[in-house]
């Protein structure tokens, strides 16, 4: 059943945005109903900007996009200015937005779109904390049967965490939203820190966007350029991370990806390891699979289809 139906919720974000590019370019395979913006790499004031500067890159001016959340359910706003730049969009300069937000809450929309189309039409694909989501499901219980699938970028097993020793920016960021997620009900495939620290845009594969020549594939050379900078210093890697577009990509060719259906949990009590998404991928113990967590990606099949679909831009 092509196109799907989904909905971004996103907090560009360098990363957010090359995913909401995959997603525009490929209409064959997602039609996007709507970009819900929630604080996380940046205030939401800018997440909102960043997510109409990336839809007018697209030329699609006319893609709905919400204000949501501008803060956890119950803890302060944790900010990535050290990885995304003050403006969440650093690298390339782009124009200020000029389409408008959409009247009313991301949530509402949210609720009233799975409400609206056919229990198991729409994929909720959320790329930043799960503040949107989680008060979605809390205003709405009836929508967790509604929802085919939530495809989510955030968590970690194997890598651990990028924010703390055990957890992934986005779960950090508001545990609380992650853990009503998580215990929804609703079919759950999880692209952790694991899969998508696998996705890494090496100079060969930036300059294959560079040489587009588009003002898209620029662009995107050009957040990279700047994006990828705190992850090689961290990591010594040779490549920044293409974290949420692992996301998009799923909707597109989830053969790309490969995981294990297991019980995933979060940590919303110690301060040591809050935001610890606990996966339990070695079935060690009996609680019960509620997540696809991926482990391995096709990397240069990823990068193939990212390069050729922004072409498309
Ligand atoms: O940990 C990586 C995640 O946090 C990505 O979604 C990035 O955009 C930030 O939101
Ligand atoms: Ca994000």
């Amino acid at each position: 059943m092509h196109p799907r139906k989904i909905i971004i919720d996103t907090d560009p974000g360098q990363d957010d945005a090359v995913a909401i590019l995959l997603a525009l370019a490929s209409p064959e395979d997602v039609e996007v109903l709507g970009i819900t913006c929630v604080a996380g790499n940046v205030p939401l004031p800018l997440t909102t900007k960043n997510a109409r500067i990336v839809c007018e890159l697209a030329g699609r001016p006319d893609m709905p996009v919400y204000a949501g959340c501008d803060r956890p359910l119950d803890r302060d706003l944790v900010t990535a200015e050290h990885v995304h730049g003050k403006t969440g969009l650093d690298g390339p300069s782009l124009p200020d937005p000029v389409m408008p937000l959409a009247q009313g809450h991301a949530v509402d929309f949210i609720i009233d779109q799975l409400r609206t189309y056919a229990p198991g039409t729409i994929t909720l694909c959320p790329l930043g904390p799960l503040t949107n989501i989680a008060t979605a499901l809390q205003k709405a219980p009836d929508i967790a049967a509604r929802i085919a699938k939530i495809v989510l970028m955030g968590g970690g097993y194997f890598e651990g965490g990028n924010i703390t020793p055990t957890a992934e920016f986005n779960i950090y960021v508001d545990p609380q939203a992650a853990d009503i997620v998580f215990k929804c009900g609703a079919p759950i495939v999880v692209m952790p820190l694991d899969v998508t620290h696998k996705a890494l845009v090496t100079a060969e594969r930036n300059n294959a966007f560079r040489a587009l020549g588009t003002p898209a594939g620029i662009a995107v050379a050009q957040m990279t350029d700047f994006f990828e900078r705190f992850d090689k210093e961290k990591y010594g890697s040779n490549g920044a991370p293409l974290h949420d577009p692992c996301v998009t990509a799923y909707m597109i060719r989830p053969d790309l990806f490969t995981g294990r259906h297991i019980n995933v949990e979060i940590e919303t009590q110690s301060e040591l390891t809050m935001g610890m998404t606990v996966a339990d991928w070695w079935g060690v113990t009996d609680r019960a699979p509620n997540a696809t967590f991926m482990g391995a990606i096709d990397a240069d099949g990823f990068f193939t289809l990212l390069t050729e679909r922004l072409a498309r831009l």
